[in-house]
């Protein structure tokens, strides 16, 4: 099956029916991505199709095949990170950190639909990104920062 990730072409040998989850984390090493429920109840696996925040634990691959999908890897790194991950960290939002790259890419589509969010409209796109570690404030707090940010130098995106 030929996938797109983060911009580059991927080859998977995969049943269709396999969850795009495993796929990424498993056949394609890509392991930012976090198994929680399983159910697309908890966000831990949201990454984008095509630009849309999708739970890629009941994702069938085939639904991802030749459509763009980008993992956490694909929106920043280390060296080069996205206005929200330097947000992150700037606000230590994390807490044990196992929810926050599922939160990071529903943040990320959120900004990219709707550059100057309020609360309310922050809440209502992260509200099923669940956090065990209740970091819902700081996650809050990273998001306003990272759209000030954006807002004032759009060429970061
Ligand atoms: S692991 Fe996919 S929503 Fe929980
Ligand atoms: S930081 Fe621990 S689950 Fe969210």
């Amino acid at each position: 099956m030929k996938l797109t990730v983060n911009g580059e072409p991927r080859e998977v040998d995969v049943t269709p029916d396999t969850p795009l989850l495993w796929v990424i984390r498993d056949e394609l090493q890509l392991t930012g991505t976090k198994f929680g429920c399983g159910m697309g109840l908890c966000g831990a696996c949201t990454v984008h199709l095509d630009g849309e925040p999708i739970r890629s634990c009941i994702t069938p691959a085939i639904v991802a095949q030749e459509r763009k999908i980008t993992t956490i890897e694909g929106i920043g790194d280390p060296e080069r990170p996205h206005p929200l991950q330097r947000a992150w960290v700037e606000l230590n939002t994390p807490q044990c950190g196992y929810c926050q790259s599922g939160q990071l890419m529903s943040a990320c589509a959120l900004l990219a639909k709707n550059p100057q969010p309020s609360d309310a409209d922050i809440d209502n796109a992260m509200s099923g990104n669940i956090c065990r570690c209740g970091t819902y404030p700081r996650i809050r707090a990273a998001i306003h920062q990272a759209a000030a940010q954006l807002n004032q130098n759009p060429s970061q995106k």
